[in-house]
């Protein structure tokens, strides 16, 4: 073999060894629905419907997924898939080739911090589900009443310890995973875990649809009261857009660099956010009929699936069986999202020479570090409004700012740049050979969506919430 024969081989076998190879498009589509389908439709999605009105609210999140966010997703995967290697080195990679301003780079680190705070809190919303995997298997909703089950969250996030405890449990399980690399693992679980937590959400909306009140939850999603909706309310929309397909901070860009050239994206894109549309969607449904059947609050906040669920666990036959395995499933999806956060900056340590495992563990402490101020921010820093000077932000806790810059921060500007780059500094030749949408009207429509509208949607949105 000559010596760059074996050059090359080597490269081969340690990303083989360290990087996911997706053996094919199914394999990519779970992987990235993997990461899509997470606690933000399940857990998200519901409760800031719910604080935003409904219907109005909906129907602007489904506006943004389909004019700003999918098209954006596939701007971020065709990226990746050019750049062929982690975010931070890629984009300056692909500034480099296609002769523009090397400071496109810097889009890579937006996305690499906020990875880094996203994680940091999703992982202590993660480590809910842990510990009501726990509460549902020894039948702690069985027979309870609303109050009592409200009672149970209110003491989960009062208590400090448990909530690092299980916060803890869940980065250790996110670094594991990811430092040894389990990409066969991970994909054959999620070709068989995702189903499931497909049909036990169609279950609990059988459930609903009978025992709730399903005509009201139908009037309050689909029927769009535009009152209702506040101009915070579309930032949130259009963050959520982002949030939930995952795009905007270089995750996908880091899934995408692993995908084989003859995949077609635009295809694989409409396929993934169709399978995580219809997971919010069903959440919804599942949920609001036992909201307005119990008399709960809508606008409840994050606690919203924690308090709602467990009501229709207690009350059903085999409730133990199924609100034990919903839990596993809401943990699995959690994970499988968690995982690609923290991809990118093991990715990137890798490039400068640190071992996956070592990677994963510098990282996930770090990690782990910043959700401790998200655990604080629920009891003993509850008080605690960093930024009560600006009345926009009165009130609000660490959680709640931290989920704030990422959800509607730096998720949209993340969104942004990935447009402008895909629309305007890549030649338009490239983007076409790339996405997978042929050379007809479709493709042109798709330039002028990511060119023009998906830009303005985003930009339209900052100055109104700016004003
Ligand atoms: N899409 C994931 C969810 O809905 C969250 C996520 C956001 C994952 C950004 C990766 C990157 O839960």
């Amino acid at each position: 073999m000559s010596s760059i024969e074996s050059a090359s081989s080597a490269v081969v076998s340690r990303e083989a060894a360290v990087h996911p190879q997706w053996s094919s498009r199914l394999a990519f589509i779970l992987a990235a629905t993997g990461s899509a389908v997470g606690l933000g439709n399940i857990w998200k999605f519901p409760y800031i419907t719910g604080e935003n009105g409904g219907g109005a609210f909906v129907l602007v999140y489904l506006l943004c997924i389909l004019v700003v966010g999918l098209p954006i997703l596939a701007a971020e995967i065709l990226l990746g898939r050019r750049s062929g290697c982690s975010p931070i080195k890629g984009m300056t990679l692909l500034a480099r080739r296609d002769a523009v301003s090397l400071r496109w780079g810097w889009m890579a680190w937006v996305g690499f911090v906020a990875a880094f705070v996203l994680l940091s809190f999703y992982s202590v919303v993660g480590g809910w589900s842990l510990a009501y995997i726990g509460l549902a298997a020894q039948g702690f909703f069985s027979g309870a009443d609303a109050a009592t089950i409200g009672g149970l969250f209110g003491q989960l996030l009062e208590d400090p310890g448990a909530l690092l405890l299980w916060h803890s449990v869940f980065m250790l399980l996110v670094v594991l995973i990811t430092g040894s690399g389990v990409r066969a693992g991970m994909e054959r679980s999620i070709k068989l875990l995702m189903p499931l937590l497909f049909v036990l959400l169609l279950v609990l909306v059988g459930y609903a649809a009978v025992r709730g009140n399903f005509a009201q939850a139908l009037s309050f999603l689909f029927s769009p009261d535009f009152s209702k909706l506040s101009t915070e309310g579309v930032l949130t929309a259009l963050g959520h857009a982002f949030f939930t397909l995952s795009t905007g901070i270089c995750v996908m860009m880091a899934y995408g660099s692993y995908l084989p050239p003859q995949v077609n994206i635009a295809r694989t894109v409409v396929t993934i956010g169709l399978l995580d549309t219809l997971v919010a969607l069903l959440a919804g449904l599942a949920i609001f009929p036992l909201v307005f059947a119990n008399g709960l609050e809508p606008g409840a906040g994050p606690g919203l699936i924690f308090v709602t669920l467990p009501l229709a666990f207690g009350q059903m036959t085999g409730g133990v069986l199924f609100g034990t395995l919903f839990f596993i499933l809401l943990l699995v999806a959690a994970v499988t999202s968690a995982i690609s956060m923290i991809e990118p900056v093991v990715e990137w340590l890798e490039d400068k020479g640190v071992s996956r495992m070592l990677g994963a563990l510098m990282s996930g402490a770090m990690i782990w570090l910043l959700g401790v101020c998200t655990v604080l921010s629920f009891n003993v820093w509850a008080d605690f409004h960093p930024l009560d000077f600006m009345a926009r932000f009165e009130g609000k806790t660490l959680f709640d700012l931290f989920d704030f810059l990422v959800s509607n921060l730096a998720l949209p500007i993340g969104g942004l740049a990935i447009a402008l780059y895909a629309g305007w500094a890549m030649k338009p030749q490239t983007l076409r050979d790339g996405i997978g949408l042929g050379d007809g009207a479709v493709f042109t429509l798709f330039h002028f969506v990511l060119r023009f509208l998906s830009p303005a949607a985003v930009l339209v949105v900052f100055v109104y919430n700016l004003g």
